[in-house]
């Protein structure tokens, strides 16, 4: 079972010396609690109440043995507290490394497994899962060696008695019954690990539920669909309290059926006893041996309970945490540095989910675009225009032929290389919950203030910034002043100018605007154009003029290309599509 957690072990190697000390003092506390206290009870009663003929005994000696009684019970005491401190913060210790790396693979997965699976689970794993893995480890560290060393030094105890007095080894005959406690505790544990593995996944479904329907607020409302989402919660919830009931019942019966059995051996032992003749002290002071062995052997049933959740949690962190990376950096990359950047496309095919079964979205498409030309991609939705663009970032792998930026296979590059050449703004743009400040500069780390504002007054984003009652260190984004779509976008082609990259991307950038934002944003793009690479998706058509190219886009295919006035006379399509825009 403890083989499951090796892969974790070295989480702890940064505190190893912490974790040694811990477990070595959890023998010892172990040790004190059966052995010793058996032992100083004997200690004690032995000449207290058995002396022959009544002899008092010196104060020397009577003030020794008293002395034992703290004495034992201090050790212990300090013995449990450092064991128990030394191995939460050990543990805690994983759990930090847990989350880290699992925080780390969340930003190297594929864009792609965030859309497939549902995030509330992802949130469940990120943060309940980790916890359990750490409860357990730090339950189970301690435990596993605490409780080893409370039942063999009971054990030793009453075996030392037994060889030293003559009857008392009766008693141990009694105490064959106490293993057979382990059998209910192999049963139990099995139908546990199945149901703690049930009763998360309930867990992920309520989180999921609960997230999409916060995010949803404004539709729920709009839609009438409060009854609806509320049924659903409260059949998720009922599925959970189901499963999780299921786990309470075997979690809690462990316990009692132990005690239970051990109870009935103890009795056993004590008949023992009682036909043998011990000696009073002897019998006296194996109870509490007796008592430490049946608490820790109590105690080991539950600590299987405990790793069984454990298991159950690491299972599913190990869904992502084993999650291929199928978009990895090359061992010996090229350099790109500032590109001019031309982007080529050679053959190339793209599905979603990468297998042949998956509907292809883009179907063999070759085109070669010049350092510093507009493109428009245009195209009803649905058809490919946003999957083309972010195959350029390396979001996501062409599933075959190549996309070449200044002719030099993508794949050759270090991501993030790539990515630095290239400038995003889409439809709705996502401001960190920090200042303004802040969320611009992400757009270049290390750009200085004026740099900052200077990009701000290309965006037409200055005065609207500086109207905001703590200017540009204004938090914005959940916890901070709202924003409107428009001052927005306004934030996002800031980041752009700053950024600086030869190659622009403008998803839609415009379509969710008023038409007073519309306005100064036709402004700054016709700014931010100059010079770059730009593939620009356009909801509304009023820039297409000033295309270069213009691709137009049909199930996955380029239909049409060429400068606007050709493609409108050659296609009836985008003539379509453009004569309706006019008029709208
Ligand atoms: N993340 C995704 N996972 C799976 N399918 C997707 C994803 N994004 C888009 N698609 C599908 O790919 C096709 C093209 O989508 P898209 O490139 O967004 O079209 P456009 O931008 O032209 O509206 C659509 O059929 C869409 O349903
Ligand atoms: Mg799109």
């Amino acid at each position: 079972m403890l083989a499951r957690f090796r892969p974790y072990y070295h989480y702890l190697r940064p505190v190893r010396v912490r974790f040694i000390a811990g477990i070595c003092l959890g023998v010892l506390a172990g040790g004190a609690s059966s052995a010793g206290i058996s032992w100083m009870i004997k200690q004690v009663f032995q000449p207290f109440f058995e002396a022959a003929g009544g002899t008092r005994l010196e104060t020397y000696d009577l003030l020794a043995r008293l002395a034992l009684v703290p004495l034992v019970f201090g050790v212990r005491c300090i013995a449990q507290f450092l064991n128990s401190y030394l191995v939460a913060y050990c543990g805690t210790v994983v759990l930090e490394g847990l989350r880290k790396d699992l925080f780390g693979k969340f930003q190297r997965l594929p864009l792609g497994y965030f859309q497939k699976s549902k995030s509330g689970e992802l949130l469940a794993r990120a943060v309940s899962d980790a916890q359990q893995a750490q409860l357990t480890l730090t339950s189970s560290a301690s435990d596993i060696v605490v409780l080893p060393a409370t039942f063999l030094g009971g054990i030793g105890y009453i075996v030392y008695i037994a060889i030293k007095e003559p009857g008392a080894g009766m008693f141990l005959l009694g105490l064959t019954s106490i293993p057979l406690a382990v059998l209910p505790i192999k049963i139990i544990g099995k139908n546990l690990y199945r149901r703690a593995k049930q009763a998360f996944e309930a867990n992920g479904e309520i989180s999921e539920i609960l997230r999409e329907n916060l995010s949803a607020a404004r539709e729920v409302r709009a839609f009438a669909l409060e009854q609806r989402e509320q049924a659903r919660f409260a059949a998720s919830v009922r599925r959970f309290f189901a499963q999780q009931m299921k786990v309470n019942k075997y979690a809690f019966s462990l316990s009692p059926l132990i005690e239970f059995l051990t109870g009935i051996g103890i009795a056993i032992a004590l008949f023992m006893a009682y036909r043998a003749g011990s000696p009073w002290s002897s019998v006296i002071s194996m109870l509490p041996a007796l008592y430490f062995c049946a608490d820790a052997m109590r105690r080991m049933g539950k600590m299987q309970t405990e790793l069984t959740r454990g298991t159950a949690a690491l299972d599913r962190l190990e869904q992502v945490l084993h999650e291929p990376e199928p978009i990895a950096d090359p061992a010996e990359p090229k350099t790109l540095g500032h590109a001019r950047g031309a982007i080529e496309f050679r053959n190339v095919s793209f599905a979603y989910g990468g297998t042949a079964t998956d509907e292809i979205v883009l179907q063999n498409l070759s085109v070669d675009i010049p350092a510093g030309s507009i493109v428009a991609l245009v195209g009803k939705s649905g058809m490919g225009k946003s999957t083309f663009a972010n195959l350029v970032p390396r979001f996501y792998d062409v599933t075959s032929g190549a996309v070449f930026v200044d002719g030099i296979d993508i794949r050759e590059l270090r991501q993030a290389d790539l990515r630095a050449n290239v400038a995003i703004v889409s439809q709705d743009s996502f401001l960190f919950n920090d200042t303004i400040y802040n969320n611009l500069l992400l757009g270049r780390p290390g750009a200085t203030r004026a740099d900052v504002e200077q990009a701000a007054r290309d965006a037409y984003a200055h005065d609207f910034i500086a109207g905001l009652p703590q200017g540009y260190d204004t938090i914005v984004g959940e916890r901070g002043a709202s924003v409107s779509g428009g001052q927005r976008q306004r934030i996002a082609l800031a980041r752009a100018f700053l950024r600086n990259a030869p190659i622009l991307i403008l998803d839609e950038a415009t379509s969710a605007l008023d038409s007073d934002s519309e306005a100064a944003i036709q402004k700054a793009l016709q700014k931010l154009v100059v010079g770059r690479t730009v593939l620009m998706i356009a909801h509304r058509f009023s820039t297409l003029r000033d295309a270069n190219l213009v691709l137009v886009f049909d199930r996955g295919q380029i239909v049409a290309r060429g400068p606007h006035a050709e493609v409108y006379r050659s296609s009836p399509l985008y003539r379509g599509l453009y004569d309706q825009q006019q008029i709208a």
